[in-house]
């Protein structure tokens, strides 16, 4: 299976990639201006001029979008790059797709909603973003559904992993600047690590892949791990793992502030809490544990990066 991954070097693309190896070939894309990538091809992948001729040359079975313009502040400025990563390359890949009877698995997000609800979103519910990223990725999905290609709408939040920009870090990296912290408690949603969506896109391939296996069988997913929490209760249990697997020895004091109280560029929806149920009813795909799931992340960060 010849299996054409871009945005290879983000944080969901790394942990892609040693599970995409299992099941084919992989070609990387990205615009990594890196040392260490080894064999991506480095491409502005906002520039549509020439895609479809790369995509033609590589002949994917199955297409792996994990490219994203994912600064979600920035996007309220910058709306015109956003669009072309976030809308019209995942169009440009899904009419290649339908056009060559490749399937296409793209991520889109929990922003794609307003948050203005107390239960978990399923596929079904009405969509209402509050920002240029959510409505970017909001009509990246539209641009797949309009193509009629076989594809696979993977909606995640809050991910996170060893690598990238991602609110654990960022934690693990204010611990050692700040002894006290305000962190947001009004915004509710379900941290996920970036290794397990990565095995949940591999089983999702392996049943759909295949025209007969997969036909029929295409559309939009929810997938977070399981584990409703605020940004402050997700800090303090950053905290109080990482001092339990020894990455630090003292946490912050942790503020409780309300979004009010900490302004952003870009607003974001108070509660989007995805609902797994389709994914395991349809894919018999199950979620992730949010603590066990930190826990081995952590524990990696520690053995391997030296943090
Ligand atoms: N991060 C989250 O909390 C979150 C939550 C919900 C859904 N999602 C979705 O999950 C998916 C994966 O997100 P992620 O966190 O892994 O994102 P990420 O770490 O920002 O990775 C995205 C990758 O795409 C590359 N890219 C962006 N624009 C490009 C361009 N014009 N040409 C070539 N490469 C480009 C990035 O390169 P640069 O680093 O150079 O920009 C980066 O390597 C995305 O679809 C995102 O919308 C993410």
């Amino acid at each position: 299976m010849n299996i054409l991954l871009t945005g290879s070097e983000g944080q969901l693309g790394r942990e892609l990639l040693p599970v995409l190896t299992q099941m084919g070939a992989v070609t990387r894309v990205d615009r990594a201006d890196c040392t260490d990538c080894g064999e991506v091809l480095q491409r502005d992948l906002g520039d549509l001029d020439g895609l479809e001729a790369l995509v033609d040359g590589l002949r994917p079975d199955v297409i792996v979008n994990a490219a994203a313009y994912t600064a979600v502040d920035r996007a309220e400025a910058d709306a015109e790059a956003a669009f072309r990563v976030n809308e019209d390359l995942p169009g440009c890949l899904a009419r290649w797709s339908a056009g060559n009877d490749c399937l296409l698995v793209h991520y889109s997000t929990d922003y794609v909603f307003s948050g203005d609800t107390n239960r978990a979103y399923r596929e079904t519910d009405p969509t209402g973003p509050l920002s240029v990223y959510g409505e970017s990725k909001l009509d990246g999905e539209r641009a797949i559904a309009a193509s009629g290609c076989r594809h696979a709408v993977l909606r995640t939040s809050w991910l996170y992993s060893r690598h990238g920009n991602n609110f654990v870090l960022t934690m693990l990296r204010l611990a050692r600047e700040r002894s006290t912290l305000s962190i947001v408690s009004d915004q509710v949603g379900c941290p996920t690590w970036a290794r397990n969506l990565a095995r949940v896109t591999g089983e999702v391939i392996a049943r759909l892949a295949t025209a007969a296996s997969g036909s029929g069988r295409h559309g939009t997913w929810h997938y977070c791990d399981s584990g409703v929490v605020s940004w402050y209760d997700f800090a303090r249990v950053i905290y109080d793992t990482a001092l339990e697997v020894g990455l630090l020895e003292k946490a912050p004091q942790l503020l409780a502030v309300s979004s009010a109280e900490y302004p952003q560029t870009a607003v974001r929806p108070p509660y989007s809490v995805l609902d797994t149920s389709a994914i395991g009813r349809d894919l018999g795909v199950e979620p992730a544990a949010l603590q066990a799931s930190l826990k081995t992340c952590l524990e990696e960060l520690k053995q391997h990066d030296n943090f």
